[in-house]
């Protein structure tokens, strides 16, 4: 099914609501929207309709709707959201009232249900609020956290509906996670490193992180736990994704190695700088004093410590190579004990560094080898966790 319900309650953060219908229409999913009464007070119901293409539903039997409606859409359904939602619809929800069109089809619908709180800080944290939250989440029903900043009442607090693009990541986690990934840390590392020559000048690697982060969000969607261990990028972290920040090839080696035993898989697509300088000064070099020659020393290999130290992860290394691609890749997954290796020509433009999509081989140590030919870096990323999730259901990896 590629269709979800989005309902729409009377919250002034309702215009955020156009956001969410837009993101999940970038992932092909139609949108029928459901308003409540009130939620028309704030914008009219055709406002949602020329946006999502379909009438936006607000009243129980209406003569333009199917018969029984309600029924009839909960069965087209993938995914219940409700953003944003007040106070009011949480109590009926979490008391079973059927009162409305939202209320009755929430009852209907058996798909999975989010929920978006938006409302002023006090009638959030209280307690009747919570006990509603809390028995709908017994129920089932999952959450997105409110944020805190300026609220519509002009006090600051906690209360203010989710980022569209948590609220529609979390969704999309709720329609394609898939049990394979349950409950499976996946570790990312992308983006550069940079080794320092002074607090100012640094030897670095190209590398945008754009190829990281897809798999990152790829690997959220479907369901694992997700630490991305990030060289300076300028890309936005996919929402439901742990981030940690790293500068140098140690501060990355560190961060990998604090959650490698909890790691199911880790696969290393950041361009780890080969080299870092001998000696790193604490000062600025100043113009006059400017170094003839510096020396330079090769950095710890993370992979190749992780080969050593595998204890049944999945390791997924990436080479990047401007010739005998394959050759070398097979090289490297044999010193690293790789159970994948995902090779791309680092020399061609449209691909590889910074650019939205790549061509890669995909090679395994028994011998077989698959090309993913020139795709986004996203579609690139389906394919590679579509094969790491069969990995896990059967083959055999590099142990
Ligand atoms: O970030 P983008 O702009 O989207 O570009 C994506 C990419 C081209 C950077 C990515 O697809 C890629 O190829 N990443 C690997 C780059 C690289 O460092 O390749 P390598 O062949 O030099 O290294 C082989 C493997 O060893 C890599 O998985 C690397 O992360 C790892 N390595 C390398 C050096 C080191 N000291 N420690 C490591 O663990």
């Amino acid at each position: 099914m590629n269709k979800i319900a989005l309902g729409v309650t009377s919250s002034i953060s309702i215009y955020k609501a156009a956001d969410i219908i837009r993101l999940f229409q970038k992932e092909d999913l139609a949108v029928q929207v459901i308003m409540t009464e009130r939620a028309t007070n704030f914008i009219q119901p055709e406002f949602f309709t020329a946006l999502s293409g379909q009438p936006a539903v607000v009243r129980l039997f209406d003569q333009k709707q199917r018969p029984i409606e309600h029924i009839t859409l909960a069965s087209e359904v993938s995914l219940l959201v409700i953003a944003p939602a007040t106070a009011n619809i949480i109590a009926k929800l979490a008391s079973g009232l059927a009162d409305d069109f939202l209320s009755t089809f929430y009852l209907a619908v058996k798909s999975p249900v989010l929920i978006a709180p938006a409302m002023n800080e006090a009638m959030f944290l209280h307690p009747q609020t919570q006990a509603n939250i809390k028995k709908l989440k017994d129920l089932g029903v999952v959450f997105v956290e409110p944020e805190s900043g300026y609220l519509a009442c002009g006090q600051k607090g906690s209360g203010r509906l989710a980022s569209p693009e948590k609220i529609v990541q979390l969704g999309l986690r709720l329609i394609r996670q898939q049990p394979v990934f349950k409950d499976k840390l996946i570790v990312v590392t992308a983006g550069p490193t940079r080794e320092a020559l002074d607090p100012v000048r640094f030897l670095s690697n190209r590398s945008s992180g754009k190829m990281g982060y897809e798999l990152a969000r790829e690997a959220y969607e479907r369901g694992a736990e997700v630490v991305l261990i990030s060289g300076p990028v300028e890309l936005r972290p996919p929402a439901g994704v742990k981030v940690e920040r790293v500068i140098s090839s140690e501060d990355m080696r560190q961060a990998v190695l604090k959650y490698y035993d909890q790691a199911s898989v880790v696969i290393m697509s950041a361009a780890v700088s080969d080299f870092r300088f001998s000696q790193a000064g604490r000062e600025k070099i100043k113009k006059e004093n400017l170094p003839s020659a510096v020396r330079l020393e090769k950095t710890p290999d993370i992979l190749e410590e992780l080969g050593r130290l595998k204890r049944g992860q999945l390791l997924v290394g990436f080479a990047a190579e401007t010739s005998e691609a394959k050759a070398r890749a097979r090289e490297k997954m044999e010193k690293k004990k790789l159970d994948l290796i995902v090779v791309n020509d680092v020399s061609q433009q449209d691909i590889g560094f910074e650019s939205d999509d790549n061509e890669v081989w995909l090679l395994w140590p028994d011998g077989r080898e698959r090309l993913i030919s020139k795709t986004t870096k996203r579609k690139v990323s389906q394919e590679i966790l579509t094969e790491i999730g069969a990995m896990f259901n059967g083959r055999k990896g590099n142990n």
